[in-house]
């Protein structure tokens, strides 16, 4: 499928995904917005796929929502088109883990979005934002939630607060980021990572995915027995029994399970 605003590429078991507005330093728009929640479903889709990442130009990953787009917009437009319960919606229910390979600006909704995907990866460029305060408003694709989880209170309000960026290293200090790489090796060590995930076995992916996020959601309680309950499912896959034997037969697993 042709896109106006992002690009889609399939490098072996990776879905490859760059978001392409480079005039703009990939504000997202309605149209970029679609479009990458629709490529993000494709490959979900897709059986030869089996991770995915979201990356951006050297400059920029997304310098926010398009504030070029927004600007004339009424209170009862907002409200009544729901703005961002889609994109937002959509990104959630990826079932394949999503990495963001992040370089350069990721300020507001680029930001929120990279926090969407599964984990960050985040070039010596890069730098991250909540700078909706200086535009009046505040963040709308759950910015002040996620960055809160991620960072803690006190810099995740001094941000929203003030505006102000964090740089690659902040942010991985801060438990933003997995880990920083040079600039010039982020989407090959993204490709590299997700590469090693696509390989393992795609309904344990899919359950550690599930398990992880819901630490996000509930009690710690609830979470603790959710996570119970998906490893004992995991004995009713071949692949755990695959994983298993060849441990103890000292080989290399060959997960077949899609
Ligand atoms: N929306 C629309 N257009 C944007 C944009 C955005 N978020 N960010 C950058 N652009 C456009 C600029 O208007 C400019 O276009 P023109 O050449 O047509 O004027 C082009 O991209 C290049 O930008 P700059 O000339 O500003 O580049 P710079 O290198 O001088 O500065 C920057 C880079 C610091 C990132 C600056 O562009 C900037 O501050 N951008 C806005 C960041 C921001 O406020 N993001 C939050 C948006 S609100 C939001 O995201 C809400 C939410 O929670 C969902």
């Amino acid at each position: 499928m042709a896109y106006a605003t992002i690009l889609t590429e399939s490098r072996g078991p990776v879905g490859l995904i760059t978001l392409n507005r480079p005039q703009a330093l990939n504000a997202l728009n309605a149209e970029l917005l679609g479009e990458l929640c629709t490529a993000l479903e494709a490959y979900d889709a897709d059986e030869a796929i089996g991770c995915i990442v979201v990356t951006g130009s050297a400059k920029a990953f997304a310098a926010g929502a398009d504030i070029k787009e927004m600007a004339p917009q009424s209170y009862m437009d907002m409200f009544k088109a729901d703005f961002f319960a889609q994109p937002h919606d959509r990104i959630v229910a990826i079932k394949k883990p999503i990495i963001a390979a992040v370089a350069g600006y990721a300020l507001g909704g680029g930001c929120e979005i990279a926090m969407l995907c599964d984990f960050i990866l985040a070039a010596d460029t890069a730098k991250f934002g909540q700078p909706e305060i200086n535009l009046g408003v505040i963040p709308g694709i759950g910015g002040s939630q996620r960055l809160t989880r991620f960072v803690g209170k006190s810099k995740a309000m001094e941000m929203c607060l003030t505006g102000r960026m964090m740089d690659a290293a902040e942010a991985e200090r801060a438990g933003l980021v997995s880990r920083i790489v040079p600039a010039a090796d982020l989407v090959d060590e993204a490709i590299k990572v997700a590469t090693a995930i696509a390989e393992k076995s795609q309904p344990i992916v899919a359950m550690a995915k599930q398990a992880v996020n819901r630490a996000y959601e509930g009690t710690l309680a609830e979470g603790v027995l959710f996570e119970r309950r998906l490893f004992h499912s995991t004995f009713a896959t071949e692949d755990q029994k695959e994983g298993m034997a060849a441990f103890v037969e000292k080989r290399k697993p060959v997960f077949k399970q899609k």
